[in-house]
């Protein structure tokens, strides 16, 4: 009896032991060597880190007395009020605690450059605990993959969003906008004009768009994935989630069950997606040769992906690339109504086009350079060190920090871009791809070196198409309704949705 008190006691002891290594003594240990190698931040309180503060809400509430049309651009401390806050403390390099997981700030592009000049693309990480968190979103498809696994697979993919590939996706592109511009042709026949919350439908359209260009899903397969989607979007994203705070997917067991089945479940379609096509090609019925889709273009690339490969990597596309591109449409459409002259200059040029990828439009091009400057679909990146890092001649940064790289703060930094930072210029673009940033490392809407983003191609011949067809039917105008308070969820959304008044031509 004694002996097995005695037992159960050091089992106590031992477990103990270890929850305070793990929650408190580790992370100070790091917390320690980062404050020696010369990095500052917000202290952290473990095994929370930093969590709460930047938990706490900044009440930001409009003045009534103000125009509601009059926005301001100068978001940053909007969508990151506690990072703006932080910056002013600490400069545009620190540290912050996501639970017991060291995080460091960046929003200085020399800095940024510095490191990555110090360290091959194939050898940076994606942050351990978002793979682990968001395994039900991308599984271990392109944007997570790390190492050779990341060379290979990324050597696969590159060539799909080839031009020839791309352009023969245009003609579907135009069929689903056109559906949804019938519908608001329809809602304003009696007076030529209302008012539509557009978001909704822009999002809708790109989820088809992308559904079709990944996959090739008839409409009920891609609404269900759509479905699907959104929910895992908002369980995975819902504010008061303990990333970084270890054992944290315990303790919100709910969420975690919740993910998990949500993510089997897409991963069920697309398998009986990925099935009923190897079927048809085994039963000599062509695998839909003809179908130009990435899936299509993926199984016949002789690289043997396995049918899990294949899954991960398709949700992938559905999640990168669904909300991104329909993000830059909607903050496109909210600039266009603010900036008549900029909308009248749009609509002139796409005029002569017939709608599809004979668009040349050079100032769309500068348009959605700009919009993704103010309003980055992807407001910030992640890297992981998977080894010490030495930058210049003593900082080391530790091997398996976590690296955050703030875009907004960047492409809203006046140091950088000049008195005008918060204006909507779309000339600034006119005679330099970077929009005159003073460092090329300023202006990352895409990302940067090796792993910038695949799917470019796709996403601006998609902008370009759907824009253009939006600006020949329609004049848009911003309602008063709107109330401006960009959030970010994962891409950077209008809160509070994106009413604007249309009119049709
Ligand atoms: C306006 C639209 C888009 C924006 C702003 C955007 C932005 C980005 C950014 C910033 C990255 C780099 C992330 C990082 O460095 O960690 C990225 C990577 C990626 N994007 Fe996009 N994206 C867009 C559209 C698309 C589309 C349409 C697809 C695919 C159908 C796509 C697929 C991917 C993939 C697979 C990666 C990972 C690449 C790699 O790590 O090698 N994106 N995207």
């Amino acid at each position: 009896m004694a002996i097995a008190s005695l037992l159960l006691l050091l089992l106590l002891l031992l477990l103990a032991s270890y929850v305070a290594f793990v929650f408190v003594v580790s992370p100070t240990l790091v917390l320690r060597r980062l404050r020696r190698n010369g990095f500052t931040g917000p202290p952290p309180r473990f095994p929370l880190g930093n969590i709460l503060d930047m938990a706490k809400k900044e009440n930001i509430k409009r003045d009534p007395s103000e125009d509601p049309l009059e926005v301001s651009h100068d978001i940053h401390s909007m969508v990151f009020p506690h990072f703006a806050q932080w910056r002013k403390l600490y400069g545009k390099v620190f540290i912050y605690w996501l639970g017991t997981e060291p995080f460091l700030y960046i929003a200085d592009p020399e800095y940024l450059k510095a490191i990555s000049s110090v360290v091959v693309t194939k050898n940076w990480g994606k942050p351990t605990v978002f793979r682990r968190d968001r395994q039900p979103m991308f599984g271990d498809g392109l944007v997570m993959v790390e190492g050779d696994r990341w060379v290979g697979n990324r050597h696969t993919i590159t060539p799909l969003f080839s031009m020839t590939n791309l352009n023969a996706m245009i003609s579907s592109m135009v069929e689903i906008t056109t559906t949804m511009l019938a519908e608001w042709t329809a809602r304003a026949s009696a007076t030529g004009t209302h008012e539509t919350d557009v978001e909704p439908y822009i999002v809708r359209n790109a989820a088809d768009i992308i559904a079709m260009a990944s996959f090739g899903v008839d409409d009920s397969a891609g609404k269900a994935a759509f479905d699907k989607f959104k929910a895992l979007q908002v369980a995975l994203f819902s504010p008061n989630r303990l990333a970084g705070v270890p054992f944290g997917e315990y303790v919100q067991a709910r969420r975690t069950a919740e993910c998990r089945r949500l993510g089997e479940e897409i991963d069920r379609l697309l398998l009986s997606v990925i099935e009923s096509r190897r079927r048809k090609s085994n039963g000599g019925e062509g695998e839909g040769e003809d179908r130009i889709d990435l899936l299509g273009l993926l199984m016949r690339s002789g690289k043997g992906l396995t049918a899990r490969e294949l899954v991960d990597e398709c949700k992938t596309f559905f999640f990168a690339g669904h909300e991104t591109t329909a993000l830059a449409i909607t903050w496109t459409m909210f600039l266009l109504a603010l900036h008549p002259e900029w909308q009248r200059q749009l609509r002139e040029e796409v005029a002569e086009a017939t709608g599809g990828g004979d668009i040349d439009s050079v100032a769309m091009t500068w348009v959605m350079d700009e919009v993704l400057r103010l309003y980055p679909s992807a407001p910030n990146l992640l890297r992981q060190a998977r080894e010490d890092i030495r930058v210049g001649d003593k900082t080391i940064i530790p091997h398996g920090t976590n690296i955050w790289i703030d875009a907004v703060g960047m492409h809203h930094d006046r140091s950088l871009w000049g008195d005008d930072v918060d204006e909507f210029r779309p000339e600034r673009f006119k005679d330099s791809p970077y929009g005159g940033c003073t460092h090329r490392m300023g202006y990352v809407p895409f990302g940067y070196g090796g792993r910038v983003c695949v799917g470019k191609n796709l996403s601006v011949l998609e902008y370009k198409v759907v824009v253009s067809l939006i600006l020949k039917r329609f004049s848009l105008s911003l309602s008063p309704s709107y109330e401006h308070s960009p959030v970010v969820m994962l891409t950077m959304r209008p809160s509070r949705g994106m009413p604007l008044i249309l009119e049709t031509l």
